[in-house]
């Protein structure tokens, strides 16, 4: 297990408190159009009993197939909002041994693993190997998961990993934990190696929105914006447990 309590708990705190001051909500109010088109694939597709983690998604609504809703999230606070009524809330790390193997049909991580990073590139990416190691672990066989994520374009990568140690000090500054964004190349090869099958990669291009929009580049940074048009773009990746 990779767990490293320090930094995650610094995630929770984090959240506990974008969700008291409402900066979370506010951001959310530039994406509604692809969280709503992302929704429409997850809301429409999500089977049995669901586990989402880093909260429910957003534009959750009342999925025809879903029997059971399990909602992991590291803030209390971000459950009060993230944990849609008659869900069973759980307010911990993905990365601690509380869930029981194979007791899901569909696990959902829901903008969540561009929160896990730590340490140096590798650790980054180990981070997210290791969740969906997980995730394979926790549902049943024939279950599926689904990965909700921002993806950066490829070109942006080498400056990303570059520029970690920079991104940790303007972060740590602000009191922000670290965040990275993994290209879309990357999740369909760890899917692949954390043994998942029928992959598929969907990206998220809503209907109606403002792609010139400007969006903070990291939460606690308000005045580092960029375009909607050249941000990351949003991915819904799914794949099942043989
Ligand atoms: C960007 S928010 C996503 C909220 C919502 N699911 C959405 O789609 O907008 C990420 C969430 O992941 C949670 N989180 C971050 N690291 C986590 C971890 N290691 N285990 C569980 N939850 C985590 C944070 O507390 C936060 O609520």
């Amino acid at each position: 297990m990779s767990a490293a309590p320090s930094a995650d708990s610094e995630a929770g705190k984090f959240f506990d408190q974008q969700q008291k001051s409402h900066g979370y909500e506010q951001l959310k109010t530039l994406t509604r159009a692809q969280d709503q088109a992302a929704a429409d694939i997850l809301n429409g597709e999500v089977q049995g009993r669901v586990l989402s983690i880093g909260g429910v998604w957003e534009c959750y609504h009342n999925p025809p197939g879903l029997k059971q809703l399990t909602v992991l999230d590291l803030s209390e606070n971000m459950l009060k909002s993230y944990a849609p009524s008659g869900a069973r809330a759980v307010a911990a790390d993905l990365y601690g041994g509380q869930l029981e193997a194979g007791a899901f049909d569909t696990v959902v991580f829901s903008l969540v693993l561009h929160h896990v990073a730590q340490g140096g590139w590798g650790e980054c990416e180990s981070r997210i190997h290791e969740a969906l190691k997980r995730a394979r672990l926790w549902l049943k066989a024939g279950g599926k998961v689904y990965v909700l994520e921002y993806c950066p374009h490829p070109l942006w990568m080498p400056l990303q990993r570059l520029g970690l140690p920079l991104t940790k000090l303007l972060l740590k500054m602000v009191k922000q934990p670290l965040v990275v964004m993994h290209a879309r190349g990357f999740y369909e090869k760890a899917l692949d190696s954390a043994g998942f099958v029928a992959c598929r990669t969907r990206r998220i291009i809503p209907h109606r929105f403002n792609e010139w929009a400007l969006f903070p580049v990291f939460m606690a940074v308000s005045w580092f914006k960029m375009p909607v048009k050249i941000y990351p773009k949003m991915h819904v990746f799914s794949g099942s447990k043989p």
